[in-house]
């Protein structure tokens, strides 16, 4: 059985990457620190509880396992807390990842999966983004994940690294058989803290910014079921190794569909049956008005959304969050 070493893999999208990988015939070896991922979460191979910040605990975990490949998820990944520290976002996003990208070529691993983001793109100038448009990120943690995609890109040339980023959109829903979901402490996204909301378990949302230049004045979103994340992050891999990809290639991870942040609470109260207390509140910095994907997956990695429906995402996220799991404050 082939192993693949998966950074961050007791977070949200690398838990249930970890899923998918072992429904794939991949023993996945999580690589965690625990500081925002769960230890539930880790249920299809071993922990190695460690940090991307100690470079010989890497080399020492690439040792031990021998994997065949690495999926890297592990990083920070909240647009607002990276404006206000920079710092913790290019320490903890680029200076780890060069640490695990140096552990890969010493020990002589050669292909991996990149967890990128929409937030490289910055303000599109073109709608919907294609993975040509160019990268202006707004925000430090939309540059810290460029900026590894610029070392992934450099290093398939002087190394011959075989590397995937995928630049997901708004991932968002639970595994549908109830065994895992989102559980961010604290947690800051739409999704969880409307059904929060609608539910009483959590404060009225918050709507940020009603002035944007929008149909509705919301904001414009394109969610993706993390299951379909999963799914595409086990299709990059298969055609690393299988030789499919020779450098690097980076893939866009939306569904082409964009809903605004008045859309989405219209859809939870649909699905809960309650209505969503919310109270109109300022912007929030770094926040694009409108991120919507176009996405070459499909011709490259045959990969396409199965759960491109919002009531279906928004209805696995409830029920997890309903029998499983309650959004803390
Ligand atoms: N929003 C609110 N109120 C809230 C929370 C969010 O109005 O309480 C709005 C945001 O302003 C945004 C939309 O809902 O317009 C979605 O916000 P999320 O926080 O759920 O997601 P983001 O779009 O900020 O972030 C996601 C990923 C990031 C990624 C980013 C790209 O979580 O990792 O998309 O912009 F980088």
């Amino acid at each position: 059985m082939r192993r693949i070493l998966v950074t961050g893999g007791a977070g949200y999208i690398g838990s249930h990457t970890c899923s998918a990988l072992a429904r794939a015939n991949f023993e996945p070896l999580t690589f965690d620190n625990l500081s925002t991922g769960h230890r539930w979460a880790v249920k299809w191979g071993p922990l190695i509880e460690s940090d991307l910040r100690d470079p010989r605990a890497i080399r020492s975990a690439f040792e031990t396992y021998a994997p065949d490949g690495v999926i890297h998820f592990a990083g920070s990944a909240y647009v607002g807390e990276s404006m206000m520290q920079p710092r913790g976002y290019f320490r903890n996003n680029v200076e780890s990842t060069l640490n695990l990208l140096d552990a890969m070529l010493d020990c002589g691993v050669d292909r991996i999966v990149f967890s990128s983001s929409c937030a490289t793109y910055g303000l599109p100038k073109v709608l919907p983004i294609q993975e040509s448009h160019p990268q202006h990120p707004i925000n430090p943690y939309g540059e810290s994940k460029l900026f590894i995609e610029r070392a992934l890109w450099w290093y398939s040339q002087a190394y011959r690294l075989r590397s995937v980023a995928l630049r997901y959109f708004n991932a968002a829903g639970a595994d549908p058989d109830g065994e895992l979901g989102e559980a961010h402490e604290p947690e800051t996204h739409l999704i969880p803290l409307a059904i929060a909301a609608a539910l009483r378990s959590g404060p009225p949302l918050r709507i940020c910014g009603t002035d944007y230049s929008t149909p509705d004045g919301t904001c414009v979103r394109d969610y993706i079921h993390v299951s379909d994340l999963a799914a595409a992050h086990v299709a990059s891999l298969r055609a690393l190794l299988n030789g499919h990809i020779a450098d690097f290639t980076a893939l866009n991870l939306g569904t082409g569909i964009g809903h605004s942040v008045l859309d989405v609470l219209r859809c939870v109260a649909e699905v809960t049956g309650q209505p969503v207390p919310n109270q109109a509140c300022p912007r929030r910095p770094g926040d694009p008005p409108v991120l919507v994907a176009d996405s070459l997956a499909q011709s490259v990695i045959g990969w396409s959304p199965a759960h491109c429906a919002l009531p279906d995402i928004v209805r696995s996220a409830y029920l997890w969050h309903q029998e499983h799991y309650e959004v803390p404050f």
